[in-house]
């Protein structure tokens, strides 16, 4: 009989989103009158129609498939040439960063990219993630066998868990000891918390002192609303000889079900064998998207590339604004609550602590049984995201409001 990956049988719960969907589910068939009252603001996925230049974009270039004078079948595995000079040009060339088309590998999608990129690692690097962290990081490494088993009080064996609490400003600091690879995540999900280019310096300078490898998820990068905060790691001196960078089209273009993403990985960039020599990772990932994916659909890729004509930015700005409008909404209303509060201001995700007595899930089952409101109980993000729970702004303005309306009218203390 074929022998399974035993990896998997060491994973804890389902994946934190399906889970939360199960258990909507199950209260839904408890209480059916519920069912056209229930307002979601689990998970991070966007609610408003795609902007215009999208939509044009990915109609002509349907068009263009319809003729044979214009038919494509298979495109360039990395993605082509237009979108990734598009990326190169408007994410990092026009704001100072030296980033070169053949650096960017256009995807479908930074969950699957941030898990991918495990393929060009060993299976015996220590790895650093953060706690709470958007879960998809540990889950990868566990099924890659990177780790050991369950822990008692939550995460999982061999894996460093660095705490990120008030007290840091959900933001930690680069280990004492060293680590091969850390994942970084700012704008963060699930905190909201952004780093300063003095927190990602320390974090790039103990990257070059140890050799080890950033994985740096920017996938929130236009919530930033404050011009001084770093949009990329590039911004720090020395990040790409330690840093490979994640981007994607989902939370700024409203691509979530369109998918499409992009990963940049310096060409200097290198790791070593065990017996010491340094290799390129570029090649390597060059190799691995080649053998395993054949690209994105030319029509996405023709919307994405849209999202960076002038229409394309004035839409894709309106559309953050409009998210980041609801979060201002919802940030108040739990302020006005009496809840502790923060994220929201350069993050489309509010974190919010429960009060005292109420653990994540207890939060969870109170405003869905109480409010009708689906919100992400902070343990879901690991043992330092209990005492907290997520909200997230990606809604239409009548939700937003109306959630910020139950939110104050509930009684929480
Ligand atoms: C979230 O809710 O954390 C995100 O939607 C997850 C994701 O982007 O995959």
């Amino acid at each position: 009989m074929a022998r399974i990956n035993e990896n998997y049988l060491k994973l804890k719960a389902g994946y934190l989103f399906p889970e939360i969907s199960r258990r909507v589910r199950l209260f839904l068939e408890a209480n059916p009158q519920a069912a056209s009252n229930v307002i979601r603001c689990g998970i991070g996925d966007v609610t408003e129609p795609l902007p215009q230049a999208a939509i044009q974009a990915m109609k002509a270039a349907t068009d263009e498939l319809g003729e044979r004078s214009s038919f494509r079948g298979y495109g360039p595995e990395q993605g082509y040439d237009f979108l990734r000079l598009a990326i190169a040009q408007h994410e990092y060339r026009e704001r100072g960063l030296q980033i070169s088309d053949d650096e960017v590998f256009v995807s479908d999608g930074s969950k699957c990219d941030t898990a991918n990129i495990l393929d060009i690692f060993g299976s015996d690097n220590r790895i650093a993630i953060s706690d709470p962290v958007y879960p998809v990081y540990v889950d990868t490494n566990v099924m890659a066998g990177h780790t050991g088993q369950a822990l008692e009080g939550g995460g999982y064996e061999g894996l460093l868990y660095l705490p990120c609490t008030p007290e840091n400003g959900f933001i930690a600091a680069a280990p004492a000891e060293k680590v091969d690879i850390a994942y970084l995540c700012f704008p963060n999900n699930p905190t909201g918390a952004v780093a300063s280019k003095a927190q990602l310096k320390a974090w790039v300078d103990y990257a070059r002192a140890n050799g080890t490898i950033l994985f740096f998820d920017a996938a929130y990068v236009d919530y930033i609303s404050d011009p001084a905060l770093p949009r990329s790691i590039y911004e720090i001196e020395g990040a790409r000889e330690c840093a490979i960078e994640f981007r994607s089209f989902s939370k700024n273009g409203g691509f979530t079900g369109v998918r499409c993403a992009y990963t940049v990985v310096p060409a200097g960039l290198a790791g070593t064998t065990r017996g010491g020599e340094k290799v390129l990772l570029h090649p390597l990932w060059l190799r691995r998207s080649t053998t395993k994916f054949n690209g994105v659909s030319y029509p996405v890729q023709r919307a994405a590339q849209a999202l960076y004509s002038a229409q394309g930015k004035a839409q894709v700005r309106a559309l953050v604004d409009y998210y980041m409008g609801n979060a201002k909404i919802l940030r108040e209303a739990a302020r006005e609550a009496g809840l502790k509060v923060w994220g929201g201001e350069h993050a489309p995700y509010i974190w919010i602590g429960c009060p005292a007595g109420l653990s994540s899930w207890d939060v969870f089952d109170k405003m869905l049984g109480e409010a009708s409101v689906v919100i992400t109980p902070g343990a879901g993000f690991g043992s330092n995201g209990e005492g907290f729970f997520r909200v997230s702004a990606f809604n239409s303005r009548q939700n937003a409001e109306e959630v910020a309306k139950r939110l104050k009218s509930m009684k929480w203390s």
